[in-house]
């Protein structure tokens, strides 16, 4: 830890909320973010590498290591969802060219040589498919006690599927990916943990992650904090623009359209930026241990993540699943956080 903080690897597929995540990380003085890696997902691996760089760039921090790994799902081919996220991965918004490339490190090796310089330190959080976590794991099996938490984006344990009737999307992108993850995180998995088994992952759900709505009444609070309008424009001629209230802005305005067509409300699931938060402070989430599992066969369930709340299985807990989540400290973190974080950037006296 470095003066409190909590050092943290994020990989993801940015992505809308994903984008939200990392302004949320770079905005956290709790947050030591030590590097960035890159899923294909939401879009390519190569459009998530290029809207990481540009966003961490938008946030001031080009100096996180940011590396790219398989740029395919383990073993289904490669699904991506333009219409949820827009044709690039950041909806309406448009950020200028990034000014730097991505790590020689692949994402797996990143994962695995980080955790291992800093045994028992690093909190990992998943915002995409997990497929290098998984190639991660499989190459070294020990990384589960390696890490100090996996924190994960991803499943529904009692909630309806966003993918399919039964699917999240993160686990329906790869559910191979979440199958060895799981099993490498139990404590009747691969490893015999004679010096115990590793600490319980954090799985955050549709159940919790669809509380976190951002709305337009959101946005305008997170202008006020930024000293600008709710579309990043100056107040006035003495005013000044602001290019991350821009962004979040013009991102969440494609994201809202989708979610008025098929959640039914003006606003946005910020699924993201509430795993990142929790990643950084539990505390916002209740959990209950539980055995979790994914299907994968099942002509109509392929991707459903099971979790066996009556015990049925008779095996060990594998992981703590969210139940719920204080989505109104969240929020206001968030608008306080990226608010701040925007002021400063376009120095706006606080
Ligand atoms: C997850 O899917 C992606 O579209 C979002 O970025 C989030 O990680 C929610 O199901
Ligand atoms: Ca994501």
């Amino acid at each position: 830890m470095t003066n409190g903080s909590t050092p943290i690897l994020i990989d993801c597929d940015t992505g809308i909320d994903d984008a939200l995540a990392l302004l949320y990380a770079c905005a956290s003085p709790d947050a030591d973010i030590r590097a960035v890696t890159c899923e294909a997902g939401n879009v390519t691996a190569a459009d998530v590498a290029r809207n990481t760089l540009a966003v961490l760039e938008l946030a001031g921090r080009s100096d996180v290591d940011v590396a790219v790994g398989r740029t395919v799902p383990l073993l289904q081919p490669l699904v991506t969802t333009p219409e949820t996220h827009g044709p690039q991965g950041i909806g309406d918004a448009v950020l200028p060219p990034p000014g730097r490339s991505v790590s020689s490190r692949h994402a797996a090796d990143l994962i695995i040589e980080e955790a291992a310089a800093h045994p028992g330190e690093l909190t990992l959080v998943t915002l995409g498919p997990m497929t290098d976590l998984a190639l991660a794991v499989l190459r070294e099996p020990r990384l589960p006690v390696l890490l100090r938490r996996l924190v994960v984006m991803g499943g529904a344990y009692g909630a309806a599927g966003n993918t399919t009737p039964v699917s999240e999307w993160n686990v329906a992108v790869d559910p191979d990916a979440m199958a060895v993850v799981l099993r490498a995180w139990s404590p009747d998995g691969p490893v015999d943990w004679t010096a115990g088994p590793p600490p319980r992952p954090l799985l955050l759900g549709l159940d919790v992650t669809e509380g976190a709505r951002y709305l337009p009444t959101h946005q305008e609070r997170l202008a006020h904090v930024a000293g600008c309008r709710a579309d990043g424009s100056a107040i006035g001629r003495d005013g000044v623009d602001s290019p991350i209230v821009r962004f979040v802005h013009d991102a969440l305005a494609f994201y809202f359209r989708f979610h008025e067509r098929f959640d039914g409300f003006r606003g946005a699931f910020i699924h993201d930026p509430l795993a990142l938060a929790a990643a950084l402070d539990p505390g916002l989430v209740t959990t209950r241990a539980v055995t979790v599992d994914v299907e994968l066969g099942g002509a109509l369930s392929r991707g459903q993540t099971v979790a066996d709340w009556r015990g049925h299985w008779g095996r060990p807990p594998n992981a703590d699943v969210a139940v719920t989540a204080d989505v109104a400290t969240f929020l206001d973190r968030f608008i306080e956080r990226v608010g701040g974080l925007a002021a400063e950037r376009s120095g706006v006296a606080r």
